[in-house]
């Protein structure tokens, strides 16, 4: 391995790029229309509960890995290991393959949210054929978009830990915290809002004892802390030694949880407030897709809003976009870590190797997007990332080579026992759960 690793220069750059990879489509996007479609504020404090009991623990221990090995998730894996568990220093490449699988589907979307970011721009300048050509759905559109998206994040990649996500991380997390301020206050401004607000906070606690509601959470909580694909791993190795994991694992998933909270103080209101402005938001007694909400509801709701529409508009997608494009570096981090160290590739080598490799997995999606798309999503998020997770309890548990030790935990048997014993329990019942029930 080599000694003279990067990494990244401070705990606040630590935090700002793990929240920036926990910071995504998840929050802004996935979090708002569950909640919307499990009975409001009962969703959330189901996924309050979640998120503390498992979701934290799990992100711990992943960081733990990461942390204790200061390698990429393969070399942390071997490292972390006793010897005697050889088999499973291979699930390394399980996170590789993950956070592969995970960018494929990812960039495409990221994608979408680039497009209508650049639409409202064309449209506020009088191109309304090309603004519509961004916003309809096609194939050159999707090849063009994604391209894009692995194009950027490839930027920040080749600049290095430091240089690249580490600073990247540094401007677009205030930037997006910003944007998401400033649209909840504009929405709050409109007719119908208040209606929203009271749906989101006031729970229905009727839905509460709807077991699909905790399945439901627990995958959203796994997501959104971009547990099981070696992004947290990766970048748990690229914190010092030495800084309390800990107290940084609590930042992160606070700033993850907070950002989650405030998108739907945008999103459930922007739906009353379309809705109220005569959208249909409802069909048949349910919610329309998630889909549906974002790519139409969301603008027919703009497009009634004039001038301020595009502005809002274009502020909406690009908070969106930057969202995405900081939960997209953390991942292709996983594999281009990888090669550079135990590969000895150059970064920008490595980097370019990757890019090409998501970019045809994401095309192979495009061009069998009914067959593939759905599918693979429910692949990462329903079986990869669970078991991953229920796998990283097992290493900090009971697999670690002796000597390792749960640095923050060891202070607090209590919590040793609750990451050894009850979550490794917890996360297999609700696996079972989301496998077979879900
Ligand atoms: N946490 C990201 C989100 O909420 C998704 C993600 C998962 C990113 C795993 C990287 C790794 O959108």
């Amino acid at each position: 391995m080599k000694t003279n690793r990067e990494g990244f220069n401070s705990s606040i750059g630590f935090v700002l790029a793990s929240a920036g990879s926990a910071v995504g489509l998840g929050n802004i996007w996935g979090f708002p229309t569950q909640v919307a479609s499990h009975g409001g504020g009962a969703f959330l404090l189901v996924y309050l509960i979640v998120i503390l009991l498992l979701a934290v623990p799990a992100l711990y221990a992943e960081l733990s890995i990461g942390h204790k090995g200061q390698a990429n998730p393969v070399s942390s894996l071997q490292q972390v290991l006793s010897p005697r568990y050889r088999l499973g220093t291979y699930s390394g490449y399980l996170n590789l393959l993950g956070a592969i699988l995970l960018l494929s589907f990812y960039s495409i979307v990221a994608g979408w949210m680039l497009a209508f970011a650049l639409a409202a721009v064309f449209k506020g300048v009088g191109l309304t054929d090309a603004s519509q050509w961004l916003t309809s759905n096609s194939i050159s559109r999707n090849l063009l978009f994604t391209l894009a998206f692995v194009v950027m994040t490839a930027f920040v990649i080749m600049s290095g830990v430091k240089e690249g996500i580490e600073r990247w991380s540094k401007r677009l997390m205030p930037a997006l915290f910003i944007m998401l301020i400033g649209l909840i206050i504009y929405m709050s401004t409109l007719p119908g809002a208040a209606q929203g607000f009271k749906t989101y906070l006031v729970p229905d606690f009727s839905k509460i004892s709807d077991p699909h509601l905790v399945v439901a959470a627990m995958g959203q909580a796994f997501f959104s802390l971009s547990i099981g694909v070696g992004s947290m791993m990766v970048y748990g190795s690229y914190l010092k030694k030495g800084e309390s994991l800990g107290k940084l694992t609590g930042f992160v998933a606070v700033l993850d949880t907070l950002v989650a909270f405030l998108a739907g103080l945008l999103i459930i209101p922007a739906l009353f407030v379309a809705q109220a402005a005569g959208a249909n938001i409802f069909s048949g007694g349910e919610l329309v897709a998630e889909d549906q909400l974002i790519f139409q509801v969301l603008p027919e709701l703009f497009d009634t809003l004039g001038g301020a529409g595009i502005i809002v508009s274009a502020l909406f997608f690009t908070l969106l976009s930057v969202a995405s494009l900081t939960s997209t570096i953390s991942a292709t981090e996983v594999p281009v870590a990888y090669l550079t160290e135990d590969k000895n590739q150059s970064r920008s080598k490595a980097t370019v190797i990757i890019s090409a490799i998501v970019l045809a997995s994401s095309s192979l999606l495009i061009f069998n997007f009914s067959s593939l798309f759905g599918l693979v999503i429910s692949l990462v998020t329903q079986y990869q990332l669970p078991l991953m997770g229920l796998f990283y309890f097992i290493v900090v548990g009971w697999l670690w080579k002796s000597g390792n030790k749960l640095h923050d935990a060891q202070t607090s048997p209590l919590l040793r026992n609750y990451l050894k014993f009850v979550c490794p329990v917890l996360m297999t019942i609700v696996f079972v759960d989301v496998a077979f029930f879900a």
